[in-house]
């Protein structure tokens, strides 16, 4: 095959494949394939030199027509290409003003948070006023003036974070300078009684915490709602009568309550009191464990001597206290079954309350 006819091959070849192009990185794949510096058209222009004298002007001639040719088609090519690829990133970015916006997220209230305000409404119903006491307490409000003095046993039931613990400090006073994150609400009993007028109908909700490893039935931090009644002639019948009246309203009027006795530093007699079981009524299941009772709370009548720390006559005054763990009683009233879900912000779970 004569060059001339070689170069009109490569011509043919070259402007079909630009017109079967369709992306500008396809098009300036070619380019550099027969006009870069070692293209194929390039080469040729390159071996002039070998070509006998009396062809070279006309092989040189074709040369030059086959590069103007190619180039003008890819000129050509260019513009189209461009024009196509403009068109379809202007309809890639394309805004659609008729869609309807995006709604923004909002947050729901806690369980928790609920919970607490259905505990606050139930006992504000029953003139009750709601007071809070400090999460950081002293060692002393959070125990001793609740009847644990420093070594009592009923200290290891609560494992405490202390946040500042000067028990080796020769010059502190022991107990007194301990400071430490409130185990229970009770310590607000103590700070009602040290602040407020008699007679004393409170309720102290808030966030407990304690050195337990989470689990499906713990939490290192959770919330209680505390109660303190001091008045003249508080029996334990009102006590009784009370909670009875309480827990009908949280979980319904056909759960029953039951009073079992306990021992708790602060109140003498002590009990635990048990909800009635809401799945099987009593009969006994798995979520009862087979007793037909569930645990909710703490209560009793407030020792003389926990009046007496606090400068109220016990011989003028009684009371009744009580402590309930609110993680628990919602787990209960709307049977959840792990207490750590409440902790996840996982708002599939926490949007059904
Ligand atoms: N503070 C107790 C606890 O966390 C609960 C409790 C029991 C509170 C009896 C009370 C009470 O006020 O009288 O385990």
């Amino acid at each position: 095959m004569s060059l001339v006819d070689e170069l009109s091959a490569l011509a043919e070849e070259t402007l079909s494949s630009i017109s079967g192009a369709s992306t500008s990185v396809e098009l300036e794949a070619i380019r550099v394939a027969v006009l870069g510096k070692s293209g194929s058209l390039t080469g040729y222009l390159r071996s002039m030199g070998q070509v006998p004298k009396e062809e070279r002007a006309e092989v040189g001639k074709t040369v030059n027509a086959t590069r103007v040719k190619v180039e003008s088609a890819l000129e050509e090519a260019k513009a189209r290409i461009s024009a196509a690829e403009l068109a379809s990133s202007i309809d890639a970015a394309a805004v659609d003003v008729t869609l309807p916006g995006r709604a923004q997220q909002i947050g729901t209230r806690h369980l928790i948070n609920g919970m607490v305000d259905e505990i606050a409404q139930v006992f504000l119903g029953l003139g009750y006023s709601v007071i809070e006491g400090p999460e950081v307490e002293t060692d002393y409000y959070n125990f001793e003036a609740l009847n644990a003095p420093p070594d009592h046993p009923s200290r290891s039931m609560q494992d405490t974070f202390y946040v500042l613990d000067r028990s080796g400090d020769a010059s502190a006073v022991k107990g007194e300078s301990d400071v430490l994150l409130r185990t229970q609400t009770s310590g607000a009993q103590v700070h009602a009684m040290e602040d407020r007028e008699l007679p004393i109908y409170v309720i102290a909700p808030g966030k407990v915490y304690r050195r337990d490893v989470a689990d499906p039935s713990h939490l290192p931090q959770f919330h209680q709602v505390e109660g303190l009644v001091v008045d003249k002639g508080i029996t334990f019948g009102d006590l009784k009568g009370t909670l009875d009246f309480v827990c009908k309203q949280l979980f319904g009027p056909d759960r029953r309550t039951r009073f079992r006795a306990h021992y708790f530093p602060f109140t003498e007699p002590s009990a635990e009191v048990d909800v009635s079981c809401g799945i099987c009524h009593g009969e006994g299941c798995r979520m009862c464990k087979g007793t037909g009772w569930l645990e909710i709370l703490g209560c009793g009548m407030v020792d003389p001597n926990v009046l007496s720390m606090s400068g109220i006559d016990p011989e003028v005054y009684s009371g009744f206290a009580f402590g309930m763990g609110v993680e628990r009683i919602a787990c209960l009233k709307y049977d959840v079954p792990d207490l750590r879900m409440l902790l996840e912000g996982d708002m599939r779970f926490l949007r059904q309350f």
